[in-house]
């Protein structure tokens, strides 16, 4: 089969849940989003169907957007998906994955823990041509590359537009980091509107356990916003809250790129003190006010310009 002589030379695929995620990727990047169909059979497997021309075919350039919060079954999406795209005449794939999982986990910390890291990184680099994804939690490797070594990587920062949205709310914050992690996304933010900052020092023990030590700064009476990549169980942030408040702080608010906190913490965290919650739409979330697709339709074009597309 040839492709139809009017049929796109590249376009968006998502899933449903993404549609509205994909809509304003479609719009910022000029590509056509289109759906991929899924069916769940009785027994949980799962049947794609991908988005075909009249022809039978895709385009020869395909984006697949796929953030990767709740991952499980997501990386069996991205298998059947990627590798059937590739029997539609898909050419060169790109994963956007505005949330990469999987990342956390970069070493064994007893003997006999997989290291899902060096598992699921190349397992993506065996599907896809190239990888964009925002702020990912790379603590022991320098590059996205060495942990998803596709033949293009791209990182973004939600940092940068977090901090725009932080100096409209708190003018004159004080910008907090959590934890060691934390430093390289403070300080960028911290560099962009001329704010102070400070990062804490953090011991974890378990799931939910963790030690926070405040840095030896003067938080009396300042508006402090917590600013981190993840909020999963809000332990970290939860902790840190009620240590500068207690240290005199007027107000603490948080913002983090990926919003992987369900309700119940985020009540906790509420509780703790935290004013407001803010986040980036990586991850759909309802406390998200930063939306990423300019971002991300820059870092589609980086992967089609280098890729020579
Ligand atoms: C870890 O270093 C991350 O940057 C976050 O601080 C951490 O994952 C948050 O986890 P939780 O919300 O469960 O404390």
């Amino acid at each position: 089969m040839v492709p139809s002589p009017t049929a796109p030379a590249a376009c968006l695929l998502h899933f449903d849940d993404e549609r509205a995620a994909a809509q304003r990727l479609a719009q910022a990047s000029g590509l056509p989003a289109l759906e991929i169909a899924r069916h769940r059979f009785p027994d949980g497997e799962l049947k794609l169907t991908l988005p075909v021309d009249a022809s039978g075919l895709l385009p020869e350039r395909a984006v697949l957007l796929r953030s990767l919060h709740q991952p499980n079954d997501k990386l069996i999406e991205l298998l059947l998906a990627a590798r059937a795209a590739r029997g539609l005449g898909v050419q060169h794939l790109t994963l956007v994955a505005p949330y990469l999982a999987y990342m956390r986990q970069d070493i064994a910390f007893h003997p006999g823990e997989a290291v899902s890291q060096r598992i699921v990184g190349p397992f993506l680099a065996s599907l896809f041509d190239a990888v964009v994804t925002v702020d990912p939690h790379l603590h022991r490797v320098a590059t996205l590359h060495e942990a998803v070594p596709a033949a293009h990587t791209v990182v973004l920062s939600g940092a940068p537009l977090l901090a725009d949205w932080i100096v409209q709310q708190r003018p004159g914050a004080l910008l907090v980091g959590p934890d060691g992690e934390s430093a390289q996304w403070v300080a960028q933010a911290a560099a962009r509107h001329g704010l102070d900052h400070a990062v804490c020092t953090k011991e974890r023990h378990g799931d939910r356990s963790v030690t926070i030590q405040l840095p030896p700064v003067n938080v009396q009476g300042r508006a402090v916003v917590l600013l981190d990549d993840m909020a999963s169980t809000g332990h970290t942030l939860a902790q840190a809250t009620r240590l500068l408040l207690a240290a005199g702080a007027a107000s603490v608010d948080v913002a983090v790129t990926h919003a992987l906190i369900d309700v119940d913490a985020l009540a906790a965290l509420h509780a703790a003190g935290v004013e407001q919650f803010w986040s980036t739409d990586c991850v759909a979330h309802p406390t998200n006010t930063v939306l990423m697709e300019t971002e991300l339709a820059r870092g589609v074009q980086q992967v089609f310009s280098v890729s020579g597309l």
